[in-house]
């Protein structure tokens, strides 16, 4: 708790001196930009600016075109629809295990994710994107939302509420990343918490099997799950492994690369996750946390196991999974899959109890997990198990005045009963309208002109086959509503 304490003391410190080197480089562009790109206004008077204020009305005059921030992207359709109908199905399957969702703000206090998260690590100490507010706090971008979950469990007092209070969320989160596949500094998470009540070992594993039914709804290629227990902080379990995981990477300290020996100072726990080559076989011959777990996190962790099994979960154990953030205790887990490269994992969690406590809430049990939605998409679409291409059911080929009143009329009872119609804003001659009903990936053309409507016969045309039908208006609605 002290040392949380002081590490937030010393990042929110760290968060300030970092905000005022921004406003310094700010002041220099801003500097340099008006006395050499931009001569010509360097002598035009400007309005002061009033104080803690900055005129940037200089920066108007540039002509360049932007570009999203490095990290950062559009989601387009058709890409879209994949991304709605992967949240769709989140929303129904975690409604049957009984979650409801919560939607926190993006802005939080940076000292909620310095002291949640840890001063240390390096999602706090290096990725979030913090800032100085006009009343002078320190403000940041979330980089995760469990600590958002649980201020917000506090603040709501959701204790008072049947235990435990199953929460989740979809939204974008932001570090400061470097970029690569499936690594961006927005990305999106579905994530889900359960707070409060027991720590039975059946909630961490129905937990598990939520999301990796979830992921067997979507049928996602090359789902491989990853369990552990890191036990929980005690000399009896990992604060004694953690002393002796130290003084055996003390031994080992010249064959080990930079990052690796400062982790021996900050976080000897984070040396399980070196992904370096030439460490590999020394971490292999270092003690392992199963052997040095207290008896209670070791009955849980067994627990934990056989409720796995009840449930039909195949898991794989990894003594290194360890997770990069403090606030894990216990059970956790990793979930990769296919066709991502080396930014396989696509969801991750575990079991935090006393985060809430932490925090300034009351003695709580916690477990959750967050899934990278982007990297989920991604391996969908690698896998090809899903197609996205733009489609309209119908496209209404209409041409003459009598024409177009009756194409709105045709429009608004297809949309109502829910069929997606393409309406040209003008009339077309039917061939150019044929052409560019196949590029959207019509489905129908329904031919429109002065001639079928003065006779109440409408022709519909199949644009796979070419194939023509002729139907009144309501023959038209039933056959649209049996075949889409
Ligand atoms: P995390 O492991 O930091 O855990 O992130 C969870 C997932 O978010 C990762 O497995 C990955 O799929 C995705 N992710 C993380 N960073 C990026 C990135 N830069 N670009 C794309 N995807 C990314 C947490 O965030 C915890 N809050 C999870 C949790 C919830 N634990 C308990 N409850």
């Amino acid at each position: 708790m002290l040392a949380a304490t002081s590490s937030t003391k010393t990042s929110t410190e760290q968060n300030r001196l970092v905000a005022n080197d921004r406003k310094r480089a700010l002041f220099r562009l801003s500097f340099f930009l008006r006395a050499f790109i931009l001569p010509s206004e360097a002598g035009t008077a400007e309005p002061a600016s009033t104080p803690g204020e900055e005129n940037l009305s200089f920066l108007v005059a540039t002509k360049s075109k932007f570009q999203a921030i490095r990290g950062t992207r559009d989601l387009l359709p058709p890409e879209t629809a994949l991304w709605n109908r992967v949240e769709g199905t989140a929303r129904e399957i975690f409604g049957t295990f009984g979650f409801g969702e919560i939607r926190p703000p993006i802005l939080e206090p940076t000292e909620l994710f310095a002291r949640a998260v840890g001063g240390e690590t390096d999602m706090v100490s290096k990725e979030m994107y913090s800032f100085e507010d006009r009343d002078e706090s320190s403000t940041s971008l979330r980089p995760e939302a469990t600590a958002s979950v649980c201020r917000a469990y506090i603040e709501h007092q959701m204790q008072q509420l049947p235990l435990p209070v199953k929460l989740y969320y979809i939204g974008p989160m932001f570090r400061r990343e470097r970029p690569q596949k499936g690594r961006y500094r927005q990305f999106f998470q579905i994530g889900a918490e359960v707070l409060g009540g027991t720590d039975a070992p059946a909630i961490d594993a129905e937990v598990i099997e939520m999301v990796m039914s979830f992921f067997d709804r979507l049928q996602l290629p090359g789902v491989q799950l990853e369990i552990n227990s890191i036990g929980h902080n005690a000399d009896n379990c990992r604060r004694g492994y953690v002393a002796q995981l130290a003084s055996a990477l003390e031994k080992v300290k010249d064959k080990l690369g930079t990052d690796s020996q400062r982790r021996i100072e900050t976080n000897p726990l984070r040396v399980l996750d070196s992904k370096l080559e030439r460490e590999q076989p020394i971490i292999q011959n270092l003690p392992r946390i199963a052997d040095h777990l207290c008896d209670e996190c070791k009955a849980h962790y067994a627990a934990v196991k056989r409720q796995l099994e009840m449930r039909g979960v195949l898991y794989h154990e990894n003594w290194r999974l360890v997770r990069g953030l403090d606030y894990y205790m216990r059970t956790t887990f990793e979930i990769t899959a296919a066709g991502l490269g080396s930014q396989n994992a696509v969801c991750g969690g575990g079991r935090y109890d006393g985060l809430v406590e932490l925090l300034g809430g009351p003695p709580t049990k916690g477990i959750g997990f967050a899934i990278g939605e982007d990297r989920l998409i991604l391996s969908l679409q690698e896998a090809a198990k899903v197609t996205t291409v733009a489609a309209r059911d119908v496209y209404i080929a209409w041409m003459g005045e009598h024409a177009q009143t009756t194409a709105i009329r045709a429009a608004k009872s297809l949309r109502a009963a829910g069929i997606s119609v393409e309406l040209p804003p003008v009339g077309q001659k039917f061939g150019k309208a044929l052409e560019r009903a196949s590029k959207l990936n019509s489905r129908y053309a329904l031919i429109l002109g002065d001639n079928e409507v003065a006779e109440g016969s409408w022709t519909l045309k199949t644009l796979a086959d070419g194939s023509q039908q002729k139907f009144s208006e309501p023959e038209l609605l039933d056959f649209l509503k049996r075949s889409l």
